[in-house]
């Protein structure tokens, strides 16, 4: 059976690709490698222990924009016309930082809504109507709940969350409009971690924003410390509280909602993928330290803003729906990115 991966190159388009390759699914790629290395695919070989010829049989990688039409429908036209038609699409592409987007929110909205129309309508031409999108935990906005259900309000706080807010509505919109659509959104908490192999894993350009690879390069000596946004958050040692979630399991997670939209016609899931467990701050550090043996030098300093205390998932409906949860530890998560970051010091380069 043949998927498009939109964005199957970058951090966890690339753990799902693999997943997907292992589970003897055939992949179209559609990446424009703006966050992204062509280089993950050679890593691919290596985990899979195969040659080039094999891998390419398998997948086959094309560069292209989302918002380029005219490639788009090229790709699933060649494919229909050859009688292997894409049966479903897992859409991963798209910009997500949410400090970017506060300064660059036409570039967001673009890509992420304008995006994911286009790639929608070109689905609909070539009679494609199965569709797993990367929502974000980040559309519930600020919270009091101790563990946010799906039925949460949904009020995002920046332009990203915006966007995938908006692609959350159209999906519903589009699905009530026809019953020949089928949808799963998935909500992630917070991905970390990479490939146990330490050939894949996450690259990002610049000084990182997020807290694991931060932590990662600070302990490998690229970066002088890192800040505690905060130690006077309502939470048990007053730094911030994250469902960090294992990006091998939130793969799997895709799996098992492709399966769902695989078996019937005609659905619209809307689902969480966290842990359901809460990590803050300190605790991350501490248990970093104790894998990697390396002391992690850490100052308090103010909060960053549009944080948030904590925001943790209650992962319940995802358990019923998909029978999945995750299974791997802060343990395990922090081993597996360090074990990424030391073999790849300067990422893919
Ligand atoms: P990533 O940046 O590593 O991957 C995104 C991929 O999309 C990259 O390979 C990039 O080159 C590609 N891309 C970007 N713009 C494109 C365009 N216009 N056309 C084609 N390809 C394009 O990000 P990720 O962490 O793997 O995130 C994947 C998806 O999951 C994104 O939609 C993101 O918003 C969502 N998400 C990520 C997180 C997270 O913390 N990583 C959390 C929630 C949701
Ligand atoms: C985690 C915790 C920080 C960095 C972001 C996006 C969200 C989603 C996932 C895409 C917080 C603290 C961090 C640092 C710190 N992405 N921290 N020092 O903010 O929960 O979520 O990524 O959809 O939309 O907002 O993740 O890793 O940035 O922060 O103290 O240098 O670590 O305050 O408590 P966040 P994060």
């Amino acid at each position: 059976m043949k998927l498009l991966v939109t964005g199957g190159a970058g951090f966890i388009g690339s753990h799902t690709s693999l997943l997907l390759l292992e589970e003897g699914y055939d992949l179209v790629i559609y990446d424009s490698f703006h966050n992204s290395s062509k280089k993950v695919f050679k890593r691919f070989e290596k985990i899979l222990g195969c040659d080039e010829t094999y891998l390419t049989k398998r997948i086959k990688v094309i560069e292209g924009d989302i918002r380029d039409r005219n490639l788009l429908e090229e790709v699933f036209n060649y494919y229909s016309s050859s009688g292997d038609s894409i049966t479903a699409v897992l859409h991963f592409a798209g910009l997500k930082s949410v400090s970017e987007s506060v300064i660059k929110p036409i570039d967001y909205w673009d890509v992420n809504l304008l995006g994911t129309k286009n790639l929608i309508e070109v689905m609909a031409k070539y009679e494609c109507y199965k569709l797993v999108f990367s929502s974000s935990a980040t559309v519930y906005g600020s919270t009091s709940s101790s563990k946010i259900t799906e039925d949460h309000n949904i009020n995002p706080q920046n332009p990203y969350g915006h966007t995938k807010a908006a692609v959350e509505d159209f999906l519903t919109d589009l699905y009530n409009s026809n019953d020949k659509w089928s949808f799963a959104i998935l909500r992630y908490f917070n991905p970390v971690g990479a490939h146990s192999s330490g050939q894949i894993g996450e690259d990002p350009f610049g000084v990182p924003n997020n807290l694991f690879p931060f932590i990662s390069q600070v302990a490998i000596g690229r970066l002088e410390k890192l800040l505690v946004f905060g130690n006077d958050w309502p939470t048990t040692d007053g730094t911030g509280i994250r469902d960090y979630i294992h990006v091998i399991d939130l793969a799997q997670g895709h799996i098992s909602a492709l399966e769902k939209l695989l078996e019937n016609n005609n659905q619209i899931v809307k689902l969480n993928l966290g842990s359901g467990k809460g990590h803050s701050v300190l605790d991350v550090i501490k248990t970093f330290s104790k894998v990697t043996g390396v002391d992690i030098p850490y100052e308090i300093s103010n909060r960053r803003s549009g944080d948030t205390g904590q925001n943790v998932a209650d992962p319940s409906l995802s358990k019923k729906t998909l029978g999945w949860e995750t299974k791997r530890t802060l343990f395990e998560m922090c081993r597996d990115s360090w074990n990424w970051q030391t073999k790849n010091p300067n990422g893919y380069n």
